[in-house]
């Protein structure tokens, strides 16, 4: 998807369109503008939002790039008939993503989408239609597979260092300022992310599948929401729940009063666009209408025969996760402690620290060792950077993990999370087979063999 020869045989730059101009799209606009400017060409900006379309235009002239055209949702098919991109990059809200991706290939062109692909069987089904009906080139960003630490993992599963993996333990953790930064807006609400056993999970579900080589079978599910309620801020002596941060008669009392007002990049993305349609991106964490959880477990079969127990909290201690593999030789722990994060303030999750990461083996029997780790700078550990160079620059050859996702693997891992929460209404394991019948296996590296001889273990004197 980078820069690719005419028939004349002269390079030409790809050119791309946006749809969706809030804080994540910047990173695709900037690696456009900026580093990648040889290969891609940013020709279309579109949003619901005119303020952020304007403010997406501005940037291009600070990026000291030529000023592309900029339409409104409605002018959306307008925008690819005069602007001809070959990518459209979707960073909406995820409940619109498959309505722009489907249009998007329908149309001639190749698309970019960010996690969650989308939120419900009925969309992944019209996305995954459109992809096969029109041959086009469909990919997931999920740049939590590019952080070094988490290919490292990859490469030691990869290795056979523990074995064939019979089951996983894996336990996600969001602390007080990334996780209450969820029940601020639309993630607030299923109909618009999925809750977060899709928007946030989606990720953690990829990772797994993409960890494992496998796919997953059959869901069963627990959730509540029972710390980002409004007893929870009466037990916390706020008369609350109220609006809105920005006006709250309790921004001195409450510890989770959010200052859109104090960062210059939050202030001019949100408060200053607000007029144009009512977004508030500083919404009462305490407010009674939200209905996603905060606290999630679910089990889930893969057809490799492997088990997975997963946990996802959203008020925690500490911001970060720990998963352990069990396999046939013995046990792999890794554990990522992650710093603070707030989605467009000026304090953006740094790199992984390399203090912060932890991974280790330990043979069934032995001594356990651990493993030095390897480490990047910047946004997502280091994964951003290294995505956008896969994404506009990329070398196949170099890529032995396949970190490349596509439509198939966009599915596989938000399902997970789509049985998840058919499971919470329902009570019962739910078979993601009946969610979207027929879905393909995405193309994983080899993992060790199932049925090769296993070595005897040391017998303890
Ligand atoms: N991979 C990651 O680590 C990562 C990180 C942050 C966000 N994301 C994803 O990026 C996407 C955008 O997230 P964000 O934080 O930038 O959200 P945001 O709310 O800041 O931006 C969303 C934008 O979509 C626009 N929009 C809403 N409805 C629209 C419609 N019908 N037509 C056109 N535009 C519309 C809004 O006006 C807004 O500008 C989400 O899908 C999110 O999950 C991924």
């Amino acid at each position: 998807m980078s820069a690719f020869t005419s028939k004349s045989g002269e390079s030409q730059r790809r050119r791309y369109a946006i749809v969706g101009l809030g804080s994540r799209h910047e990173i695709y606009q900037d690696a456009i503008e900026q580093p990648y400017a040889d290969r891609a060409q940013l020709v279309g900006l579109c949003d619901s939002n005119v303020a952020r379309v304007d403010l997406a235009r501005e940037r291009s002239k600070k990026n000291g790039a030529v000023v592309p055209l900029g339409y409104v949702a409605a002018d959306f098919g307008r925008m690819l008939k005069e602007t001809k991109p070959d990518v459209v990059i979707v960073t909406t809200a995820d409940f619109m993503h498959h309505e722009y991706l489907v249009r998007a290939m329908e149309a001639g062109c190749d698309v970019i989408t960010e996690k969650p692909m989308t939120i419900d069987a009925e969309k992944c089904r019209q996305i995954v239609d459109a992809r096969r009906r029109t041959s086009r080139n469909c990919r997931v960003t999920f740049n939590y597979r590019y952080s070094p630490p988490r290919s490292q993992v990859k490469e030691l599963l990869m290795a056979g260092e523990i074995g064939e993996i019979l089951s996983v333990d894996f336990h996600w953790l969001l602390n007080t300022h990334h996780g209450a930064d969820y029940f601020r807006r639309w993630h607030s609400h299923k109909q618009f992310s999925g809750g977060l056993f899709v928007h946030k999970a989606t990720h953690h579900f990829d990772l797994i599948n993409w960890w494992l080589g496998a796919t997953p079978v059959s869901v069963m599910a627990m959730g509540k929401r029972e710390f980002y309620t409004p007893a929870t801020a009466k037990r916390m002596g706020l008369t609350g729940p109220h609006e809105r941060c920005h006006t709250c008669p309790e921004k001195d009392r409450c510890g989770f009063y959010m200052d859109l007002a104090a960062f210059p990049h939050l202030k001019a993305l949100y408060l200053d666009c607000e007029a144009h349609d009512g977004y508030y991106r500083d919404r009462c964490v305490w407010r009674p209408d939200i209905d996603i959880e905060d606290t999630m477990n679910a089990l889930v079969n893969y057809d490799t025969g492997a088990t997975l127990s997963y946990s996802l909290n959203a008020f925690n201690a500490w911001e970060g996760y720990t998963v352990s593999f069990n396999g046939t030789k013995g046990r792999l722990e890794h554990t990522i402690v992650e710093s603070t994060y707030i989605n467009g303030a000026e304090t953006v999750q740094g790199g992984i620290a390399a203090n912060g990461v932890k991974t280790r083996i330990i043979p069934l029997r032995g001594a356990g060792y651990d493993i030095t780790p390897w480490t990047a700078e910047g946004d997502h550990g280091g994964g951003d950077r290294l995505m956008l160079q896969d994404i506009f620059a990329p070398d196949p050859s170099i890529d032995r993990y396949k970190r490349v996702a596509d439509e198939r693997a966009g599915a596989w891992s938000i399902l997970v999370g789509i049985a998840a929460n058919r499971s919470l209404q329902t009570g019962a394991k739910v078979n993601i087979n009946d969610l979207v019948p027929g879905l393909e296996r995405p193309d994983y590296p080899p993992m060790p063999s199932r049925t090769e001889p296993l070595p005897m273990p040391i017998r303890v004197k």
